[in-house]
């Protein structure tokens, strides 16, 4: 079975990764970190704005993926607090493509019965993007197949900042006691308030750090990285994730 897997690694065939995933294990919750888009494109020689661009294919492609196999949330990592710092006109294509993903895909999304939320400090972006997430939180709200969390305006540190702003205004009102703060009440506080952690967190491009992502939630979450960059994330790649996801075995600090 090693070496089946190791060949199934080495080479590319997506038909016997699908066969060799145990349907009934799947991941619940995968978040995605989509990083690479830029070095994609440098190393074609395109713009930045073209590898922005393919990363939102594979963005599509993600979410028919998880439709068709049945995960229940998949929260991707599209714009941070930090991607402010980047040139104007990166911001300006970066907000430019998450209101072409909703215009387009909106539609789709629905019918596919995914339901569309944004998380993090959603109320600082541009108008028209605003405008386009918010109409998609409001039409898919009801949808019950997929949750698709889509991070805008996210910091794991913020959102911390933020429940703990909350709990302390309830505290401050006299609704809650200092004694009645639990990791429990914690979590009901922060964006992802009423979702599982995260099973399995994605990062492709290399990079083996978290950038400031799900600080929180991902305490026991299993990473995966791969050199592959998020452009290049496609069916099979997801497939190899959820596949080495499968090999893991989960002890939450306890023993087995
Ligand atoms: C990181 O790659 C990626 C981002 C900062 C943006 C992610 C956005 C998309 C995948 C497309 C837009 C989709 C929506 C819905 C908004 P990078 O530019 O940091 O890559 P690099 O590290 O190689 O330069």
């Amino acid at each position: 079975m090693k070496s089946l897997i190791k060949k199934i690694f080495l080479k590319n065939h997506p038909r016997e990764i699908q066969e060799l995933l145990d349907k009934s294990r799947l991941p619940d919750h995968v978040a995605i970190i989509m990083d690479g888009n830029g070095r994609w494109a440098q190393e074609k020689r395109l713009p930045r704005a073209l590898g922005h661009r393919a990363g939102m294919e594979s963005l599509r492609s993600a979410v028919k993926l998880c439709a068709k196999l049945g995960i229940k949330i998949l929260t991707v990592y599209a714009f941070s607090t930090e991607n402010w710092k980047r040139p104007q006109e990166e911001i300006n294509i970066l907000m430019g493509l998450l209101y072409e993903y909703i215009q387009k895909e909106l539609d789709e999304l629905h019918s596919e019965q995914v339901q569309v939320r944004a998380i993090g400090r959603t109320e600082e972006l541009p108008t028209p993007a605003l405008r386009e997430i918010n109409r998609a939180q409001e039409l898919t709200a009801g949808n019950k197949k997929l949750i698709l969390n889509i991070a805008l305006n996210y910091g794991g540190r913020t959102e911390i900042v933020d429940a703990v702003r909350r709990i302390a205004s309830l505290a401050a009102e006299g609704k809650i006691n200092p004694e009645e703060i639990t990791e429990d009440l914690f979590q009901k506080h922060l964006y992802t308030g009423d979702l599982p952690n995260p099973d399995l967190l994605i990062r492709p491009a290399g990079e083996l750090r978290i950038s400031n992502y799900l600080l929180w939630q991902i305490a026991y979450t299993e990473f995966y990285s791969t050199s592959v960059y998020w452009p290049d994330f496609r069916e099979e790649e997801f497939m190899k994730a959820l596949l080495a996801y499968q090999h893991r075995q989960r002890r939450f600090g306890g023993l087995m």
